[in-house]
């Protein structure tokens, strides 16, 4: 595995890997790297790519006041995580590698970044897309590999590649858990014990929710408000929002038909949590859990059976 810090390395050695006939699979990370993203690398190099890992703290989509400077840079783990995981290369650039001078091009995607995530963070997407439509620039064509973790970030980026016709295929992943169903994320580690023992609930009143419309409830509201009740019933939860949404244009559903995606987030402490959970298209239950080696890879986002590690 090679380390690169500069967008020419970059250019050179993924042309070389395409003029050889290979195909480059793209994992963008912010570090900090968990299980999760290690399974984005592992799907690419399943694939049969030559995986190119990002590391870039990338300071556009934060906002002033958010974790900016606090956010977590373990670089060392994160470079023998990616190399264990099987990446080709791993790309940390600096920011002026990225940002050499203030961007006053950026990208923004009207409408799917308007609800959700980009209301509390007005500014997030933009500099997501931004910083996203750069890697794709400076890889050319690949695969890029995100996960439905951040669900509106991946219907995002989707959108930005089908509308600047952008070399790439964008590939979604599945949401890996702690066995007790918390999505893995950077920001777990930000959990006291008792906001640990508590951030579960997000997960199950997602799961919860995909039941009642596998058993025939379709109204929004009533959706919306049992997952409501369930986190604002956890002392420790402070509730943000709960969507009902069409799983390609990211817009409210007007009915909770099969197929409909839910997507809630919640406080916990210092970190505020995303999930989100697939409904069956066939109006069925929710698929169990699929286990993969220790960890979980659930499609289906019922309870996972077992196994996990911390992030
Ligand atoms: P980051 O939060 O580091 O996440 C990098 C990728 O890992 C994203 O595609 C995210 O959805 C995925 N991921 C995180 N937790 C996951 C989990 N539990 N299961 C599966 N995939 C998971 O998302 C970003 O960085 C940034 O916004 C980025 C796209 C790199 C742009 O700066």
């Amino acid at each position: 595995m090679e380390v690169l810090s500069t967008i020419d390395q970059v250019r050179a050695r993924t042309a070389r890997a395409r003029a050889a006939g290979g195909m480059v699979g793209l994992v963008p990370t912010m570090g900090a790297l968990h299980a999760g993203h290690v399974s984005l690398i592992g799907a690419a190099v399943a694939d049969g790519c030559d995986a190119l890992v990002t590391v870039f703290v990338n300071p556009l989509q934060f906002a002033a006041g958010e974790d900016l400077d606090a956010y977590p840079r373990p670089i060392e783990a994160d470079l023998a995580a990616a190399q264990a995981a099987g990446a080709t290369w791993v790309f940390v650039p600096g920011d002026g590698e990225m940002y050499p001078q203030e961007p006053l091009t950026t990208v923004s995607v009207a409408g799917l970044g308007d609800a959700m995530e980009g209301a509390s963070r007005p500014t997030h997407f933009a500099g997501v897309a931004t910083v996203v439509t750069k890697l794709f620039a400076i890889t050319g064509a690949c695969r890029a590999y995100f996960g439905e973790k951040d669900f509106q970030q991946l219907a995002i980026v989707t959108r930005v590649a089908a509308d600047l016709s952008l070399p790439v295929d964008v590939v979604g992943c599945p949401i890996v858990r702690e066995p007790d169903g918390l999505a893995l994320s950077s920001r777990n580690v930000y959990l006291t014990p008792d906001e640990r023992t508590a951030a579960p609930v997000l997960h199950r009143a997602l799961v919860e929710a995909a039941d009642l419309i596998a058993a025939g409830e379709r109204s929004v509201q009533a959706v919306r408000a049992h997952i409501e009740a369930r986190i604002t019933a956890e002392p420790l939860a402070h509730f943000d929002y709960a969507e009902v949404v069409d799983p390609t244009t990211m817009q409210p559903a007007e009915l909770a038909l099969p197929g409909v995606r839910i997507l809630a987030a919640a406080q916990f402490g210092i970190p505020r949590l995303l999930d989100n959970v697939p409904t069956d298209p066939a109006g069925t239950s929710p698929a169990i859990a699929l286990s993969t080696s220790d960890l979980e890879v659930s499609t289906g986002d019922r309870a996972p059976r077992r196994g996990g590690r911390d992030t």
